[in-house]
């Protein structure tokens, strides 16, 4: 199996488990508890129907949406992931310069391996930083500053992270940042010679945003949960939250909105856009799938506050029905992490290739020339 074998999301999926070790496969794949949200994120769409209306003279069609501040070729954004130079060697340079002929949105996390500086430096489309705060408050503050210093366009404080999801996948393989060689995951590593050749030959792994402040993650191995249990700040709430949206003073998202309730608190902090999104099924087992939440919360706050529908998007006419139930865009992960891990940045390449060619085709079946025309009008719940 080859990238040119790759036709859709599932096929990256499957290319991408062959050239990873199991450990690290199964940290960008898994979700938390049974994976009954991870799985429901995709089957909700499934449970939506699309009603097309034709002859509308599609020839020209216009995919771009507005977006904290920015306007953007694509309704779709990449979600900020962390670690992504361990899922191929060229990480965020990588998905950087694959993003850039598609003028959407990138977004970086906290827990990247490119530094900001180096990201504002070398990537040219719309950046968005996703802000984990962190128990030193005075770290929060600098990455804040140092995103102002870098021309970040937007930032996005994760909320739905407050303590760490309980991932069984990675406590039965062991999964560290950086990765430890235990005898078991050895076993793994060996088995997958490129990756582990590349990981050993390249410039050396760090969580590049936090390296000076924390050993953890970076020379120190640790679980993605003890780190997010120990370094996290639990006590966050809304005054905080608030106070953040202040300090930075630019586009500001909340990612990990659920309820009707606290998207009218986001309306009142005067945050830009939420994220209705349960992080993608790796934290609260059980919580509704962000599509399923969707025009509840969109008949509450829409018009008032940017949606962004994240999680389980595997396909355009999944953005198409995001659109249409109430959402500004839509954003997702795995999407291009499982493409990075299949072929780098040729890999994310051909996935937002793909990708973009069915919201198109999507779009002149459904027969609308804009995004703003889809509406529920084109949607049926079975
Ligand atoms: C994530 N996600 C995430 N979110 C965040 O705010 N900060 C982070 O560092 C990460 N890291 C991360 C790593 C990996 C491997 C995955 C798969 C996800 C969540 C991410 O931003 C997004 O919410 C989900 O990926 C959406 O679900 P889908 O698109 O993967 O189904
Ligand atoms: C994750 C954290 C790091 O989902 O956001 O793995």
């Amino acid at each position: 199996m080859r990238l040119g074998d790759c036709h859709n999301v599932e096929d990256f999926r499957r290319l991408a488990k062959r050239r990873l070790p199991g450990p690290v496969f199964d940290y960008i794949d898994g979700g938390a508890d049974d994976e009954t949200t991870l799985r429901r994120n995709v089957s909700a769409f499934e449970d939506c129907d699309l009603v097309p209306n034709v002859l509308a003279g599609v020839a020209e069609i216009d995919m771009s949406v507005e977006v904290l501040g920015r306007r953007i070729a694509l309704p779709l954004m990449l979600s900020p992931t962390a670690m992504q130079r361990l899922f191929q060697w060229g990480g965020e340079h990588a998905v950087g310069r694959a993003v850039a002929p598609f003028g959407t949105y990138f977004g970086i996390s906290t827990i990247g391996t490119v530094s900001i500086e180096e990201i504002g430096r070398t990537v040219s489309t719309p950046k968005l930083f996703q802000l984990y705060v962190h128990r030193d408050h005075g770290l929060n503050r600098a990455l804040i500053e140092r995103c102002k210093e870098a021309g970040f366009d937007a930032i996005a404080l994760t909320v739905d992270t407050i303590v760490g999801g309980n991932r069984e996948r990675d406590l039965r393989s062991g999964f560290t940042t950086p990765p430890r060689w235990t005898p078991r995951s050895l076993l793994s590593f060996a088995a997958h010679p490129r990756w582990t050749l590349d990981y050993l030959a390249r410039a050396p792994f760090a969580l590049a945003n936090l390296k000076d402040y924390v050993s953890h993650g970076s020379s120190v191995a640790m679980s993605v949960k003890d780190y997010i249990d120990t370094m996290f700040d639990p006590a966050m709430d809304w005054k905080a939250a608030e106070r953040i949206r202040a300090d930075w003073g630019g586009p500001f998202a909340l990612k990990g909105i659920m309820s009707v309730a606290d998207a009218k608190r986001a309306v009142g902090i005067g945050a830009t856009a939420i994220y209705v999104s349960n992080h993608g099924g790796r934290q609260l087992d059980g919580g509704r799938a962000p599509f399923d939440q969707l025009a509840e919360i969109a008949d509450a706050v829409g018009g008032e506050i940017e949606i962004i529908c994240d999680g389980g998007v595997r396909r355009g006419s999944h953005v198409l029905k995001a659109l249409a139930a109430g959402a500004t865009a839509c954003s997702g992960g795995r999407l291009y992490l499982y493409a990075l891990a299949a072929g780098g940045e040729a890999g994310v390449a051909r996935a937002l290739a793909l990708l973009r060619a069915e919201i198109e085709r999507g779009m002149k079946l459904m027969g609308v020339t804009r995004l703003d025309q889809l509406t529920r009008d084109h949607l049926r719940w079975r």
